[in-house]
């Protein structure tokens, strides 16, 4: 089977940083209450940026690190539930931005937080048929476009900020599992252009998490014929830290092989695993050859997990 490498990442953050403590001056809330119940201490918010701004920047930094040429390119495809536009999108805004050329592909995913992981299976789809051997994947979000900030069980949760990989095929280990469950009710995000709104049933999504998580890892060690051992990090999406201690508890694995950012950035959704991959990657972390997890749940209810080599 044919794997997939990422072989360069970048990220971009709006400007604007809010505390836990700025939060609560807009809402009845407090530091203690959001970081003993979810990890999260500050996020970004947009001010001028749009989430094309943030995606094209990510994906910019992607590629100039990769030293590829834009012609090499296959696809782009941008994971977001908050796109600038219902249409254009976000993907044919980035292919502008970066100056890509006309004949590739270039569309928008709405997978929830799940949307990067579902990115890179479908990259390595259009991979497998094509000449061109690398394709941008990228997760990007403004969330505060969409938050309601009179709902304080939702607006502390979440932060804007984008992450790309360039990826490429190659002879490693990969697998993935991709799932989804329709349960609308669960988690919703409303379109551009509608009233703001996140609505959450916060106990209901952190039940299915918590098992979504661990299941998705097993079944991926099980499809690459690997065991917890070799996998040098798991690299969750960056919801709550609660949940991630409780799929290191059920897997056995000590918690700090999971990597987690959540206190810096928040929710981001479909960007938290880019960004923490880039993150990772900048602070070297990640050694080629270490084999990783990569593991997104989310509205839909989606999930999906991939097997990678760095
Ligand atoms: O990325 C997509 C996937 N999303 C997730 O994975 C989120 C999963 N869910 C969660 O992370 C957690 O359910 C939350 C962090 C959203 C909520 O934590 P919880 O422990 O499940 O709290 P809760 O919703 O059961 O609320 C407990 C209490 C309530 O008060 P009462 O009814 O017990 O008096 C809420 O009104 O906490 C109250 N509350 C708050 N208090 C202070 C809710 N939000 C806040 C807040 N500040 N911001």
């Amino acid at each position: 089977m044919k794997g997939l490498r990422i072989i360069s990442t970048g990220r971009a953050l709006p400007s604007k940083c809010m505390t836990n403590d700025d939060m609560s001056r807009l809402v009845d809330t407090s530091d203690e209450w959001i970081s003993t119940r979810t990890g999260i201490r500050q996020r970004y918010f947009c001010e001028a940026e749009g989430n094309a701004d943030l995606a094209a920047a990510a994906a910019g930094l992607a590629l100039k690190r990769s030293g590829i040429a834009p012609g090499q390119l296959c696809a782009c495809i941008v994971a977001t539930v908050t796109p600038d536009y219902a249409t254009p999108s976000m993907g044919c805004m980035v292919q502008r931005r970066l100056g890509l050329p006309e004949d590739l592909p270039c569309f928008d995913i709405s997978v929830g937080c799940t949307g990067f992981v579902y990115g890179l299976q479908i990259a390595r789809g259009l991979l497998l048929q094509d000449r061109r051997p690398y394709a941008l994947v990228v997760g990007s979000e403004a969330l505060s476009h969409v938050l309601d900030f009179a709902d304080r069980s939702t607006c502390v949760l979440f932060g804007d900020g984008a992450g790309a990989a360039v990826v490429t095929l190659d002879e490693t280990p990969y697998a993935c599992v991709l799932g989804s469950r329709g349960d609308p009710a669960a988690l919703s995000v409303a379109g551009p252009g509608l009233p703001r709104a996140i609505h959450m049933d916060g106990p209901a999504v952190f039940r299915f998490a918590v098992e979504a998580l661990p299941r998705c890892a097993r079944t991926l060690l099980d499809q690459a014929g690997l065991t917890l051992e070799d996998i040098r990090w798991f690299v969750p999406h960056q919801a709550n830290a609660r949940i991630i201690s409780s799929a290191a508890r059920r897997l056995g694995v000590p918690p700090e092989r999971f990597y987690q950012n959540m206190e810096r950035y928040g929710n981001t959704s479909a960007a938290s695993i880019p960004i923490a991959l880039d993150e990772m990657s900048q602070q070297g972390l990640l050694q080629r050859g270490d084999r990783i997890l990569c593991i997104g749940f989310g509205a839909g209810l989606t999930w999906g997990g991939a097997l990678l080599e760095w």
